[in-house]
């Protein structure tokens, strides 16, 4: 077999066998097939796609690049969740102790930013003393104490993704259903879990710009995780607006523990509560309905909360931190960015805004850039508000002064203040089951 021909083969729009799909993969990840003839395939992959039966197989062959976790030692059923990415995301230090409160396991590999979107690890990380490297063994003990451990990905899990990922990254081959879908499922299969949640964003801020594509994303995977004989549920979300008002590491953990002690913002909260619910549902708590009680009750009661915290002390964090916020390294630069006009902000560009956070340090502008915890934004007006010429409309946050005038100038050119108040959007699109779409 030749790389040349299946290149070839997709060029032309066909169809490539399970030898074919096997050969290109273990080729990529023993090194034998350069870059250069997989970036060409991705290319021809994004053009022409890939019918359900080769993306199943090249899911299925990614997984098995590394290792395959057996969650056995868990006690009860396991639920994971995983987002497409977004802007302000932070629903998983959110739903994963609402879960885990209601007696589902969240055993949970999370991984870090990428492009203008944040990454759970790096949150997690801006707790001080907070572990997201365990042993196995460790990461086994944690849930089954706590109900959840949240740590990043091990080096071997999906190898295929991981390298397929970073070359996607750089050939401008990411938007691509069959690529995304054996991305994410991929490394979903290979986790171990009983059960998939499955956030797929859709709007300006994410990888599908539109709720067509979202929705036929959705499907694929819902399709994938059940072929593989696990429960697996999409909800399609908005990312047309950050989610919440928070966008930066340490900001995004105050902002998610804010939600936890039942004081957070109303879109995060309502995302995070239908997002635990459907989690609840899978493993078999009760109807979408009673679940979404049993999670509000969590918030309600502190349980949630409490549930974070064990966690945190488990993997050596430092939990008095959440208490008390004054407790994180603060930035030393803020600047405030008011209203030029009176008016409504019509247009609020959610990943313009995230590339904005990560000029200030909250995100990596190279692969080996530090991410400073303290950077970010807090939005004080969203999509829809009004505002008076004046008013302030977000504060930044940063370690590098340089970096404001940058940030105001991008953070401008991503909104928009106009005259008429816009239609409020919907925070959750759809819902996505075996053979099933339910839109709201
Ligand atoms: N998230 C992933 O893990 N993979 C993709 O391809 C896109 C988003």
């Amino acid at each position: 077999m030749r790389m040349y021909d299946l290149i070839t083969k997709k060029k032309h729009g066909e169809v490539l066998t399970d030898e074919e799909i096997q050969y290109m993969i273990d080729g990529y990840v023993h090194g034998e097939i350069p870059d250069y003839q997989m970036s060409a395939m991705t290319m021809a992959i994004w053009f022409n796609g890939m019918n359900d039966h080769e993306i199943t197989e090249l899911t299925k062959v990614m997984a098995k690049s590394g290792d395959m976790i057996d969650l056995s030692a868990i006690n009860g059923k396991k639920v994971d969740k995983h987002s497409t990415g977004g802007v302000g995301d932070k629903t998983t230090l959110i739903v994963a102790p609402i879960v885990a409160a209601c007696g589902g396991k969240v055993a949970k590999m999370s991984g870090r930013g990428l492009g203008h979107t944040g990454g759970t690890v790096d949150k997690l990380e801006a707790i001080p003393g907070y572990r997201t490297v365990l042993s196995r063994q460790e990461f086994f003990d944690t849930v089954n104490q706590c109900g959840v451990s949240v740590i990043g990905q091990s080096g071997n899990l999906a190898p295929a993704d991981k390298k397929l990922y970073a070359l996607r990254d750089v050939t401008a081959t990411v938007d691509s259903i069959p690529l995304i879908a054996s991305s994410i499922m991929s490394k979903k299969l290979a986790a171990g879990s009983d059960c998939i949640l499955l956030d797929v964003k859709t709007g300006s801020g994410a990888f599908m710009k539109t709720l067509d594509d979202s929705i036929k994303l959705a499907q694929t995977m819902v399709a994938i995780g059940e072929g593989a004989g696990r429960r697996t549920v999409a909800l399609i979300t908005d990312m047309d607006t950050p989610l919440g008002f928070g966008i930066g590491n340490s900001i995004e953990v105050m902002e998610s523990m804010d939600v936890l002690k039942g004081h957070g913002p109303e879109d995060l909260t309502e995302v995070s509560l239908q997002l635990a619910a459907n989690m609840l549902y899978l493993v078999g708590k009760g109807t979408p309905e009673e679940c979404r009680r049993m999670a509000e009750k969590a918030i309600a009661d502190g349980s949630a909360f409490e549930t974070f915290c064990k966690m945190v002390r488990a993997q050596g964090g430092d939990d008095s931190v959440l208490r008390d916020y004054s407790k994180f390294p603060q930035a030393p630069y803020q600047a405030e960015i008011c209203a030029d006009r009176d008016g409504f902000i019509v247009k609020m560009n959610a990943e313009e805004i995230g590339e904005t956070s990560v000029v200030l340090g909250a995100g990596r502008e190279t692969k080996d850039s530090e991410i400073d915890f303290s950077a970010g934004l807090i939005l004080h007006k969203k999509y829809g508000d009004a505002v008076k010429k004046g008013d302030c409309l977000v504060t930044l946050y940063t370690s590098k002064k340089d970096a404001l005038q940058d940030a105001e100038r991008m953070y401008r050119e991503a909104i928009c203040i106009g005259d008429a108040q816009p239609e409020k959007e919907p925070l959750v699109y759809a819902r996505v089951e075996k053979d099933k779409v339910e839109k709201y």
